[in-house]
This record gives C-alpha cells, structure tokens and sequence, in this order.
C-alpha cells in the first residue's frame, strides 16, 4: 500500500495529482483551505478507483493546522509515500504595492508550510520516498505582479534542492516541478487582475505563445508529479523541471 498528500488538492492542479496517483495505486490525503465541498468531490473520486481518501482542512499559513494535517495522515495510513507541496496563494501586485501582510502570508503560505511539512512528514516517509514541490515559471522569466509570488517560489526551489540532498541517504528524492500557464482558477484569477482583456484575451495570448497552441491542462502536469514519484525516477533530485511545453524556449 502507498499514499500520499498533496497540498491544495481540492482543485486544479492538485486534484488532477491526487485523482492520478490514486490511479496508481496511492492513497490519498486531500487538503484544502476553504472549498470543503470541492475536496470531498476529489475524495469520491479517489474511493471510485478503489483507494481511500482522507479530507483534511489545513490553512498552510499555521505551522500547527500543518503538523495536524501530518498526524492525521500517519494516523489514517501508517506513514507516506509521496508528499507534493502544491497549495499556493499570494497578491498580485506591483512590488511597491505590498505591504507586510502580503509579504507574510505568501512565505508562510509557501515557504514556512514547506518547511514545517517536511519536518513534520520527514519521520513517518517510506524508503524510498517521494517529495515533489510545484513552483512555476515566473522564477524564470518576469511576470506582471507576479514578483511577490516568484520570490516566495525561489525561496521553495532552493529549499527544494536543500532538502534533497538532506534527505538522499534515504532514498527520498525531492524535486520541483515548473509548469508555464495551466486552466486552472488560479491562473484565470491572474488574468482577471493582471492581463489587459482579461482571461479570454489572455488565453488566447498564452496559448499562441505556447508551440503546441494550448495552455497546460492540470493533467499534463499532474502527469510530470506522478513520474518524479515514480520508481524510474529514483535517481533524479534536487532537480527543477521545467513542464511548459517548451513555451520559455521559444
Ligand atoms: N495555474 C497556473 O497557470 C500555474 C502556473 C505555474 C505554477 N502554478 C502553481 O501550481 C500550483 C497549483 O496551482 P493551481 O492553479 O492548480 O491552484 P488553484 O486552482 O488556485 O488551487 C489552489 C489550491 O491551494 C489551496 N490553497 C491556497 N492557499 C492556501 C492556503 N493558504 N492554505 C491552504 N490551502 C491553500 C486551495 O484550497 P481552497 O480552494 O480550499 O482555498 C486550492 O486547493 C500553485 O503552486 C501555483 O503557483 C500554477
């Protein structure tokens, strides 16, 4: 038996993860924030393909909720395979624009919640196990009110790396996955505040950006996540793969 959480579960990127690797074998672990409704929908999907599901409500930014959330798993599952810090959030907004809070809240959200994750998951991880962060291509290349978000993301990837060299002796890979833009809410949130149009014309504008004329859906990415936890992937770590469909390239 293997299982495995994933942060932010209950939509988008991370509910097309949690929905494959339960294809694969995995119990799963899914997290949310707010939509409740939203992740038990995620978890009727994982019963559906015969594994079990354990909904847990976590807001990332309280370093107790996520020990919480750990010892509930451990409790559920025994231990964890895969462990994908997914869950993000953070302002869109100018750098001259932010104010303490917004600072806060996006590094506890993203890099605090990392940080204690892995401490607190660290213990209870199978040999081999997997750890597979998501951060983005705004660490690469700029991004209109995206910098608060991209530094936050920075800060992960090297945490990333870190730990995976921490965490090798034993067989846990780390890595982070990069996606370019994928049709998820947040993306079309992004648009809403950021993109001259709006969401269509920043559709249209990506995807014409993109050599294969399409965004990411939240599959093609989740497929990337379940190949780093994959047995083939046991000797890739402290990588940052870049899933964008060759979009930065061009
Ligand atoms: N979409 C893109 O174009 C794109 C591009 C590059 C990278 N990424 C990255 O991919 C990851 C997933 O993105 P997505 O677009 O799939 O996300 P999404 O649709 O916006 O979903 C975000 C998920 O994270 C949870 N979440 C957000 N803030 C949280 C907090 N403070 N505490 C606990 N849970 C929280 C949400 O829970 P609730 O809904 O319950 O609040 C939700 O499950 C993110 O790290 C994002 O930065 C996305």
């Amino acid at each position: 038996m293997a299982a495995a959480l994933i942060t932010g579960s209950s939509r988008g990127i991370g509910a097309a993860t949690a929905e494959l690797l339960a294809g694969r074998g995995y119990d799963i672990v899914v997290h949310y924030r707010r939509d409740g409704a939203a992740a038990e929908a995620v978890a009727d999907v994982v019963r559906a393909q015969g594994r079990q599901a354990l909904v847990v409500m976590a807001e990332l930014a309280d370093e107790t909720a996520v020990r919480s959330m750990v010892e509930q798993a451990v409790d559920r599952f025994g231990g964890l395979d895969a462990v994908v810090a997914n869950a993000a959030s953070s302002a869109f907004k100018p750098l001259g624009e932010l104010r303490r809070h917004h600072l806060q809240a996006t590094f506890d959200t993203i890099v605090g919640s990392f940080v204690h994750l892995v401490q607190a998951a660290e213990p209870h991880l199978a040999e081999p196990g997997r750890i597979v962060t998501v951060s983005g291509f705004d660490t690469v290349e700029m991004l209109p009110n995206h910098g608060l978000l991209a530094a936050a993301k920075a800060a992960l990837e090297t945490l990333t790396r870190y730990w995976a060299v921490e965490l090798a002796p034993r067989r846990i890979t780390v890595n982070s996955v990069l996606p370019g833009y994928v049709e998820t809410d947040s993306a079309r949130l992004y648009a809403e505040t950021s993109h001259p149009g709006g969401w269509e014309a920043a559709r249209t504008a990506w995807a014409a950006r993109t050599p294969a004329g399409r965004l990411a859906t939240p599959g093609d990415i989740a497929r990337v996540i379940a190949l780093l936890c994959s047995a083939d992937a046991a000797w890739i770590t402290g990588q940052l793969i870049v899933a964008d469909g060759a979009m930065t390239l061009a």
